[in-house]
This record gives structure tokens, C-alpha cells and sequence, in this order.
């Protein structure tokens, strides 16, 4: 069995639909495929996309992004009423969002959802939080203040502290075989910064298209590392920024591979192959890691 990776399919555009349409409906039928998060705000859009990835795929693994917790044209009071109508429609579809070993002709493999939001940097010392000259610390552009809402839960920590005590069961426990574990946001600040590779890409004339924004108020939180290493990952799976990347950190490989918005293709802001979802491990060879 092979293990890709995907993440940030947004399927509210058109040209991402039809991605999803055209991916092979043969090639990948022993497969397993993450999903590390935004799909769509749009429920429609949200379950048809997991039901043709589930019919192309032998297992598809989800946890939520930001997108998919909108409240756009949903009757949800909270995005945490909506998280669970999540839950229900992947269950509903086949969809695994818990920890789950894979059996193949090599030593078999454990995939381990991690649910987690972001920590600003008011809120939390855990924040992967970097200043940037000029921006707008109110993050009035940021979507995510209008269109997600949650249930007041201060009296036990943050948003983020909520989804991550999600993941205890999956965090407190040994894992017989190679893990391999995904989230949709960013557990280290190291991942935020272009690589060489990228730079040289981009070329020196390329734009920082949201001078304003800040990015790492909202990128992802420390905790979610603590966990990674708790639970003895070997490849963590992460999405959010909308840039592919893979790095090895301390004996962690974190690997991001989103399809993002056709106007961030188009403008080659994502590099690698966006053709297709990323190999991430092959449990068929004696290695494992495909990476
Ligand atoms: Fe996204």
C-alpha cells in the first residue's frame, strides 16, 4: 500500500473541482490518502469532494482546517456544532479521523490524525508567532474573525488547548510499527520560512501578495510539536500555508503538500508536483519511507 498526502483542496473554485474530478479513478485503488484539512466551507462542495476522493482511494484519513469550520450558509451555532457535523458526515462516508495501523507486505504502518487550531500570540505563549514589518496586528483581513465562531470555553484554556486535548488518546498510548501522523496546521515555526529551493524559484521579483498580513498569528501553535514527539511520529503531515515543503527536524520529517488557489499555481507560488497528491510512504518496500 502507498500513503499520499493532500492538503487545502478548497473546493469552492471550479478549477480545484474539477482537479478532484480528473484524479485517476484506477490508479490509487489500494491506496491511502490524508487529508490535512480545508476542503471547503461550503457543505455541498465539502461532502462530494470526500466522496469521490473515498471512491478513488482504499482509505482516506481527514482532519478539519479553519475553511471547514465556516459558518457560511450552515444553521450551525458554533464552528465546534460544525466540527461534529463533520465528524458525522465522514463517518457517514467512510472517512477515518482516528488513530488506525495499515497493514502491508513490510512492517505496517500507523496513521495518527491530529486535531489542533492556532494560537495567537495575545492568547498564548505558544504561538508560532514572528513579527513582520507593516503588518496589521488587528488581522482585519483575516476571514477566520468573521466567519468562525466558537463557544465561550476560557475556563479551560484555548481553542487550541480544546482540539489538542482531542488527540490525548492517540498521544498516551505506544505504537507497534513507523507512525505517521497529520494535522492541518503548522506545529513549528521553522516550517513557515521559504526554503532555498523556493527562493530561487520565486526569483527576486516575486511580491509578498499581503504585506499586511501576518501569517504566523495564525499559523499553527508549539503544543501540537509536544505532541508529535510524544506520540514517536516519523512523518508529520501539516497544510494551512499553502506552500509545499518537506523538512527533517530532529529526526521528524514534516512534509506539506497543498493543492491551494488556482491563482497561487498559476503564479508558481507552489512548488513541486500539483498534478497529483504527494507519496509520502510505501509500505510495499523494506524501507518504508518513500520520502
Ligand atoms: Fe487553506
Amino acid at each position: 500500500m502507498r500513503i499520499f498526502a493532500l492538503s487545502d483542496i478548497h473546493a469552492d473554485y471550479p478549477d480545484n473541482r474539477s482537479w478532484v474530478e480528473n484524479l485517476s479513478a484506477v490508479e490509487f485503488t489500494a491506496d491511502t490518502l490524508l487529508l490535512a484539512g480545508d476542503i471547503s466551507h461550503n457543505q455541498d462542495f465539502f461532502k462530494k469532494t470526500l466522496a469521490s476522493l473515498r471512491e478513488k482511494f482504499a482509505f482516506v484519513f481527514f482532519v478539519s482546517g479553519n475553511h471547514d469550520l465556516w459558518l457560511r450558509n450552515t444553521d450551525c451555532e458554533n464552528s465546534l456544532v460544525r466540527f461534529q457535523q463533520l465528524l458525522t458526515t465522514c463517518a457517514a462516508l467512510d472517512v477515518r479521523t482516528e488513530p488506525a495501523r495499515l497493514n502491508g507486505t513490510g512492517s505496517g504502518v500507523w496513521i495518527v490524525p491530529l486535531q489542533a487550531w492556532y494560537e495567537k500570540p495575545e492568547e498564548s505563549t505558544r504561538s508560532l508567532f514572528v513579527p513582520k514589518k507593516g503588518e496589521d496586528p488587528t488581522l482585519k483581513m483575516w476571514v477566520d474573525n468573521r466567519s468562525i465562531r466558537w463557544p465561550d470555553c476560557s475556563k479551560t484554556g484555548t481553542i487550541a488547548d480544546f482540539f489538542l486535548k482531542m488527540n490525548d488518546h492517540a498521544v498516551n498510548r505506544t505504537y507497534d510499527a513507523p507512525v505517521i501522523s497529520f494535522s492541518h496546521f503548522l506545529p513549528r515555526k521553522e516550517l513557515m520560512f521559504p526554503s532555498e529551493k523556493e527562493l530561487q524559484a520565486w526569483g527576486p521579483n516575486i511580491k509578498d501578495p499581503q504585506p499586511r498580513f501576518n501569517f504566523s498569528r495564525v499559523a499553527g501553535c508549539t503544543s501540537l510539536d509536544d505532541q508529535i514527539r510524544q506520540l514517536g511520529s516519523d512523518v508529520h503531515v501539516y497544510g494551512h500555508q499553502h506552500r509545499n515543503r518537506h523538512l527533517n527536524i530532529d529526526g521528524v520529517q514534516y512534509v506539506s503538500h497543498c493543492l491551494g488557489y488556482p491563482r497561487e499555481r498559476d503564479e508558481g507560488r507552489i512548488l513541486g508536483d500539483t498534478s497529483t497528491p504527494r507519496l509520502i510512504w510505501d509500505t510495499g518496500t523494506s524501507a518504508g519511507a518513500a520520502l
